[in-house]
């Protein structure tokens, strides 16, 4: 069917709200009505993405006869899922009702010979059709190759136009994201831009935003909720995140806790198991007192970490049972994939039979786990929770610490070859799964004062945070928990 108005064609609000009984929301309309030929919107989560691009599709395809619009998605599902959107609109509209899904779910046939054709983003799939509508959803993903590709394909059409919506995704020199930058600095009737971060969505609540802000990895949320772009690659930490945590206490060598004092460590440890030329890692972590502190504020800290440089295993197992024998360790996460595996049951194995009471938390490490990890411990530096010893080879494997986003999505995060090792960050990393900052409470103190004295022997952290030159743990392992996820991949 086409769908006239007395003066021409139905406009796209009208069509939203009479044809598809779906008005839009100011944000979206903003941009289904710009007449620039290329659309450019940065989006967060939630947003509306999806239904705009649902409702233009219907639109130019309803509108007129013999149209192709043609949506690309960055992988197969999502390609699916959005022409089922589209073809979901058509049938709840009387108008469209003659609308026909082919069998495989990839065309959307109009009754007025116009088509809606969704495909994946691979080079073969949209090479070659002339097209009168091109949607790119999840634009960041979809590959410059790809998208050179498809554009031609559009251009050459008269009065063809171009929509593109994403997440922010990609470097600074990938098209999408110099296409956006492009519209946003100088817009004008070839390209204009929008950012929606997802606050501009009506149904988006910020008690809930808050909620996810405080549960997820910092750059996570700027991403997907602020739809604010992070660089592509980089170093992971700033220098004034670690500087800013760093104070010169003393480590606690366990070689001088007394064998009976193991109650007085509550302790939990990252193991990382070295290959070639990496060292065995151990990095543990225990909460300083807040009521010690001056600004009543708990606080991680790093206790005693230590790595052995090319030493066979066995001989690290017993280091590592004698270390968690003093210290009364309560948990130790070790890595259970590469070479992890057989060391992790040698560990476990060991500990039973000294009858040292350490619980072995077989983790599985692959970049998802690691991005929560170490997502987690940037958010604990950023707000200052967390207190690292001035140790140059662990600052020196966090400094080198570098990340890259992955075309697929998902980031690389790794010490490069020529940095050298990432052991130690690791076995923080690992021994960061152990604990539960949710349970973790600043003091009240009931007298509103801290315990502390002013003749107390203290160092203060580059962001000036005061703490004993001898640290002593927090009396409690309410904080302490088996890694969540023991599963591949699981979430913290
Ligand atoms: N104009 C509108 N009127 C009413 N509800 C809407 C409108 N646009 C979107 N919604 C609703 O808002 C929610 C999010 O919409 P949509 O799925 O289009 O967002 P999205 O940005 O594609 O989300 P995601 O980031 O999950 O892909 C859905 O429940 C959808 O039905
Ligand atoms: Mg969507």
């Amino acid at each position: 069917m086409t769908a006239p108005t007395a003066g021409g064609l139905l406009d796209v609000e009208q069509f939203a709200a009479r044809v598809l009984g779906r008005p839009l929301w100011p944000h979206q309309l903003e941009v289904a009505r710009s007449p620039a030929r290329y659309r450019v919107v940065c989006a967060g989560r939630q947003v509306g993405k999806s239904v705009l691009l649902a409702v233009l599709a219907l639109h130019a395809a309803a509108t007129r006869r013999n149209v192709t619009v043609l949506i690309v998605s960055a992988g197969e599902d999502a390609a699916k899922r959005l022409l089922a959107d589209v073809a979901g609109l058509a049938t709840g509209s009387a108008a469209l009702s003659g609308s026909v899904l082919d069998e495989t779910k990839s065309a959307l046939t109009l009754s007025n010979g116009s088509t809606i054709r969704s495909v994946p983003a691979s080079e073969r799939a949209i090479r070659g059709w002339p097209v009168d509508l091109l949607i790119v959803d999840e634009a960041g993903f979809v590959s410059d190759e790809i998208w050179r590709s498809a554009e031609p394909a559009i251009i050459a059409r008269p009065g063809s136009r171009v929509i593109a919506t994403s997440s922010p995704w990609g470097g600074p020199d990938a098209w999408f994201r110099s296409l956006w930058r492009r519209g946003m600095d100088r817009p004008d009737e070839q390209v204009a831009a929008w950012h929606w971060p997802s606050t501009v969505s009506p149904l988006v609540d910020a008690a809930l935003l808050e909620e996810i802000r405080q549960r997820e990895p910092a750059d996570y949320f700027t991403r997907e909720y602020l739809a604010e772009w992070g660089d592509a690659a980089g170093a992971y930490f700033t220098e004034d995140e670690l500087t800013g945590a760093a104070a010169g206490y003393e480590l606690r060598d366990p070689g001088t806790v007394p064998v009976h004092g193991r109650a007085l460590w509550p302790m939990v440890g990252g193991v990382d198991w070295g290959q070639a030329v990496d060292a065995n890692a151990l990095v543990t972590l225990s909460v300083l007192d807040p009521a010690d502190a001056l600004d009543m504020r708990w606080r991680l800290y790093v206790p005693w970490l230590e790595a052995q440089h090319r030493a066979p295993w066995s001989s690290w197992i017993d280091r590592l049972v004698e270390v968690s024998g003093r210290f009364g360790m309560r948990v130790l996460a070790s890595e259970r994939n590469g070479v992890g595996a057989y060391p992790t049951e040698d560990l476990e194995d060991r500990l039973h039979r000294e009858r040292v009471r350490t619980r072995v938390a077989p983790v599985w490490t692959d970049a998802r786990r690691k991005q929560a990890g170490f997502g987690k411990l940037r958010t604990l530096l950023q707000g200052d929770r967390l207190v690292l010893p001035r140790h140059p080879e662990l600052l020196k494997q966090l400094r080198a610490l570098e990340f890259e986003q992955l075309p697929a999505g998902g980031v690389r995060i790794a010490v490069p070859e020529r940095a050298g090792h990432d052991d130690l960050a690791m076995a923080l990393m690992q021994a960061m799964s152990c604990v539960q900052t949710g349970r973790l409470r600043d003091a009240l103190g009931a007298s509103g004062a801290p315990s502390w004295r002013p003749d107390r022997d203290v160092v203060t952290t580059g962001r000036g945070a005061a703490v004993p030159r001898r640290p002593v743990p927090m009396q409690s392992s309410r904080w302490m928990d088996l890694p969540a996820g023991e599963a591949a991949g699981d979430g913290w």
